[in-house]
């Protein structure tokens, strides 16, 4: 995710950015810059790539300042390249911006500016519409930088946060926020703006938290914060008492759990920005034609681990959906054999990284084979993105636990949109049906924060199995993908042997296993199939297991078999496992913990796997 820090004051501007953005690194980024306010012009330097590499470039005495603007960037709009770091500068020169956020109508603003301003310009960002546009009402406005702030939010939609310096104020920063974080400080020789707390705690340890809608003007000496009619805010500081490695975590004990957490904002951000005013979907960066979609034979979705189950799950929905059959691979499975691949193929690769070798090299593969590369992906400007003819990137922001979780929901969100999509472009979709399916979607954001409100009740959970040895996951339908996530995620994390299954083969060999306390975690999200599921369930009990049912809180039933259960809120079967997955990963989470495991880097597991 994108990191901001500004500074003015008594020290160097480009020493305080920097070590603030270095306190950011944590959150991923692939370019970094900096814009310094000196003798009347902006001096700008940027870098794709580390902040060590930028550092190399600022050396110079000549590139100082005691004001200045830092940002480190994780690409949404437009690849990881320097032209597309941030600060961005207005036509003139005169005004650099940094911005975090998304800008949803930026290429209507673009447009605009283009059209009517003659603006031209240098990158592909959705950011670089704030500078011209707050250059051009600083230029008409006689140089008040807070109205020219005003003026060009105004035209904004979407999320921001956003830190402006003028070359001709050297005493000012501006900053603004709607639905992106803000935070401001000061200390004995000067003041601060940043997107997050690390980037502060060095210098201080009160700070302002802004407000949406917020201004905040920062000068030498003070922080004046005033609200969206412009009256100035009375804020009291917060005081920070977390040290710096808890701050980088948002005051979560572990990077897994703050991601499971930001779950209902990741699969949020995934969705809105691809629905239009009427709910209707908008894939931007791809291309699918009815004539191309008719004309296919199949899909088939390859990927590794956590992806793949991602993958499960796709394939029902691209055959529910979108009537095209669909088949499933491991990557690392796909090449050693001579897959039915051609230019009749649409081949979806899923990967978090977008660098995981095997998922590159199956991708090339079916490349060769002619079939068109449609790849989900959540870092942009990865290898995968690269390589692939269509992307839907997942936006979920840098997921830094071993252990995927927020990723996972967001490629389930993407699945569900694209696989809408294709019902509809193939005209295959009923129409009443495909608006409920979006409303439900909608509403999941909401309903998994509710589920995150158990995590007291799954922790309680967790204190009473985390002993034991083995543990068995089983599910119908789209619960078995959920079954063999759960179970991954159980596995890498706190070393338990567990095995999942689809609940209809365990009679096939598996049941075998169970005996007196053997533990079943069931997965039961589907109405559809519910009634299997509770005679699978009987037939468990019946061997004297022990049976945890996840289920939704209309199917009450469930309490009367299992041991006990957790119970997911009301919601259509076909948008369920964005649902069931989330109590098992707190479940995998707490059951580690008491395990005392390393939750964030366990042992043997690199959160990129860049090697078959
Ligand atoms: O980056 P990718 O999505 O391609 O990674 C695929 C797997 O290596 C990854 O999902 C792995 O299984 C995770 N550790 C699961 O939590």
């Amino acid at each position: 995710m994108c990191g901001i820090v500004g500074y003015v004051g008594a020290d160097s501007a480009k020493d305080v950015i920097v070590d603030g953005l270095k306190c950011l690194e944590y959150r991923g980024y692939d370019s970094a810059g900096i814009a310094l306010v000196s003798k009347g012009k902006i001096l700008l330097r940027k870098e794709s790539g580390e902040l060590s590499k930028l550092e190399k470039k600022i050396t110079a005495k000549d590139f100082d300042g005691q004001i200045g603007i830092g940002h480190t960037r994780w690409a949404t709009h437009g690849s990881p390249i320097r032209e597309n770091a941030h600060p961005h500068l207005s036509t003139d020169g005169k005004i650099a911006i940094v911005h975090n956020g998304i800008i949803e109508n930026f290429m209507q603003l673009r447009e605009e500016l283009e059209r009517e301003h003659g603006v031209t310009f240098k990158s592909e960002t959705d950011s670089e519409v704030i500078a011209h546009l707050i250059g051009l009402s600083y230029a008409e406005n006689g140089g008040d930088l807070v109205l020219a702030v005003r003026e060009a939010t105004g035209k904004m939609h979407g999320a921001y946060a956003v830190c402006v310096v003028a070359a001709d104020n050297p005493d000012t920063i501006v900053a603004i926020r709607k639905d992106a974080p803000l935070i401001a400080g000061t200390s004995d020789t000067g003041s601060f703006i940043a997107s997050d707390i690390p980037a502060l705690l060095k210098w201080t340890r009160d700070i302002y938290l802004i407000e949406n809608d917020e201004l905040v003007v920062v000068n030498k000496d003070e922080v004046r914060i005033y609200d969206a009619d412009n009256t100035r805010v009375k804020r009291e500081q917060t005081h920070i008492d977390w040290d710096a490695a808890a701050a980088e975590k948002g005051g979560y004990e572990h990077f897994m759990l703050k991601e499971i957490y930001e779950q209902p904002a990741g699969i949020k951000e995934t969705l809105e920005v691809r629905l239009g005013k009427q709910g209707d979907i908008k894939l931007d960066g791809i291309e699918l034609s009815k004539d191309y979609l008719d004309n296919i034979s199949k899909v088939y979705i390859v990927a590794c681990g956590t992806a793949s189950h991602a993958g499960l799950i796709g394939k029902s929905l691209i055959e529910k959906f979108a009537k095209i059959p669909c088949e499933t691979d491991l990557a690392s499975e796909f090449r050693y054999r001579d897959p039915f691949v051609d230019e009749h193929t649409l081949f979806i690769c899923v990967s978090q990284s977008g660098e995981t070798s095997d998922t590159l090299e199956a991708l090339r593969e079916a490349k060769r084979k002619g079939a068109q590369i449609l790849s989900i992906v959540n870092v942009v400007g990865s290898s995968v993105s690269r390589e692939s003819d269509h992307v839907f990137y997942t936006w979920a922001g840098p997921e830094i636990a071993v252990a995927s979780t927020k990723a996972y929901t967001t490629q389930l969100m993407a699945f569900y949109l694209i696989a809408l999509k294709m019902g509809e472009i193939r005209g295959v979709i009923d129409k009443d049906y495909q608006k409920k399916i979006i409303e439900e979607l909608r509403q999941l954001p909401a309903k998994v924060e509710k589920v995150l409100e158990g995590e007291k009740l799954i922790e309680e959970m967790a204190k009473r199995y985390y002993k034991k040895e083995n543990i068995f996951f089983i599910g119908r339908g789209m619960d078995v993908a959920t079954a063999h996530e759960a179970s991954l995620k159980l596995k890498e994390i706190s070393y338990i042997n567990s095995f999942s299954i689809a609940a209809g083969e365990l009679k096939h060999g598996t049941i075998a296993l169970i005996r007196r306390q053997t533990l079943f975690f069931v997965l039961a999200s589907q109405d559809a199939l519910f009634e299997k599921m509770l005679s699978g369930i009987e037939e468990i009990k019946a061997r004297k297991a022990q049976v945890v049912c996840i289920t939704k809180e209309t199917n009450v039933r469930a309490e009367e078999v299992a041991d006990e259960t957790f119970l997911l809120p009301d919601c259509m079967d076909e948008v369920a496992p964005i649902l069931a997955v989330v109590p098992m990963q707190i479940l995998a989470y707490h059951i580690a913990k008491l395990r005392k495991r390393n939750i964030d880097k366990p042992r043997n597991l690199a959160k990129s796997v860049t090697v078959e």
